[in-house]
């Protein structure tokens, strides 16, 4: 019996398998809007049989998207347009979730295939926040610093954003804390230079993701997981790293939040990351051991044999998988086959099922 296709019940939401769809930007939106790509992208990875499908970091505020091209919730269109796609996922019998992120000073980009760097206001861009007027490098705009009536408002859009995404159909919300967005550029002491109090020692730099979470859990349904994607290290001596990772997830915990989805690095734009196979698998075994919290483990996972191992080991609770998916979004359904898992298909599939 394959551990990577059994079951596991998180609050009210039952997963059929420990496969997670990593949340990957599309740049398909318009004005924060979904397309049709979405409903493809999302729908076939539900159909492709992962337990769980992760939609694309999406924006709490037009100016809290990486690119204009982003996906939103900000609007009551927005959440209009996504019960289509959580509708689709559910039918599946796959459970849909969404991230919701705000990006900070690495805002305001453009699209992989459009550019580099901040997009000029004139061409469309806007002006970025972030904790400190520190730019993430020389190709991003200096972002204005966030002040306590900005870091109010950012903490309602969270919340609301939260909310729509519940209405929207959404079983699961993560909230996107890593890869150099504003969550993570206030952890890190390489980007948060402030000398009030969310900044400085450990308990200040972590003041935001901790209100964020703490309301955020207060307006969602009990039943509802929530999730924290949390960059565990920096890569870089003095910056961010997985003993201050294993402090935040504690709180995390006490707070409410469900399962740590263990990623890492984007906050310093030359640091050297040592990415081979499963090279982070080690942050979600560190964090599960010493905080006693659900992790996923995501980087490099490729094969079913490395996933099934991952769970069986205990080193993750779920496998997370991003680039794997975007090669074969019937991932899954070849895993089960590896593994000799007899699970679902979809009933118009079913005759390529051998
Ligand atoms: C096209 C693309 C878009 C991505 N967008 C996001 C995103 O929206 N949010 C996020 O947390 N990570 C994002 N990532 C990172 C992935 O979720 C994942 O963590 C990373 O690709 C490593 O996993 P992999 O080796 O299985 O691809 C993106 C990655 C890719 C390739």
């Amino acid at each position: 019996m394959s551990r990577l296709f059994s079951s596991l019940k998180i609050r009210n939401v039952e997963f059929k398998n420990r496969i997670m769809v990593s949340p990957m930007c599309q740049y398909s939106s318009i004005e924060g809007m979904p397309t049709d790509w979405h409903i493809v992208h999302l729908g076939s990875r539900a159909v492709g049989g992962a337990g769980l499908v992760m939609q694309e970091a999406t924006a709490v505020s037009p100016e809290g998207r990486i690119t204009p091209d982003d996906a939103g919730i900000w609007n009551e269109e927005q959440v209009e347009a996504y019960k289509k796609i959580t509708g689709f996922i559910k039918s599946q019998n796959s459970v849909p979730g969404i991230q919701i992120a705000h990006a900070g000073r690495k805002a305001s980009t453009y699209s992989p295939w459009k550019g580099n760097g901040s997009v000029p206001i004139k061409d469309g861009g806007w002006q970025t926040l972030g904790p400190s007027p520190v730019s993430f490098d020389e190709n991003y705009t200096v972002p204005k610093e966030i002040n306590k009536d900005d870091i109010k408002e950012v903490i309602e859009q969270f919340k609301a954003a939260a909310m729509r995404s519940v209405e929207a159909g959404y079983s699961v919300i993560e909230l996107h804390m890593a890869h150099g967005y504003l969550v993570h550029e206030f952890l890190s002491p390489i980007s948060n230079k402030r000398e009030d109090e969310y900044g400085g020692n450990l308990e200040n730099r972590c003041r935001l993701a901790v209100e964020i979470a703490d309301t955020v859990r207060k307006a969602i349904p009990n039943g509802t997981p929530l999730f924290a994607r949390l960059s565990s290290t920096d890569w870089v001596d003095n910056g961010w790293d997985i003993e201050q990772t294993v402090y935040l997830s504690k709180k995390l915990k006490e707070i409410g939040v469900d399962l740590i989805d263990s990623s890492s690095g984007g906050n310093i734009a030359n640091a050297k990351i040592p990415a081979s196979p499963g090279y982070q698998v080690q942050f979600a075994e560190r964090i599960k051991k010493d905080a006693s919290i659900l992790t996923g483990a995501v980087g490099l996972i490729t094969s079913p044999e490395q996933a099934e191992q991952i769970v069986v080991s205990g080193q993750a609770d779920i496998v997370i998988l991003g680039r794997a998916f975007l090669r074969n979004p019937y991932w899954a359904l070849d895993a089960a086959k590896k593994l000799n898992s007899d699970i679902e298909w979809s009933k118009q599939y079913l005759r390529a099922k051998l």
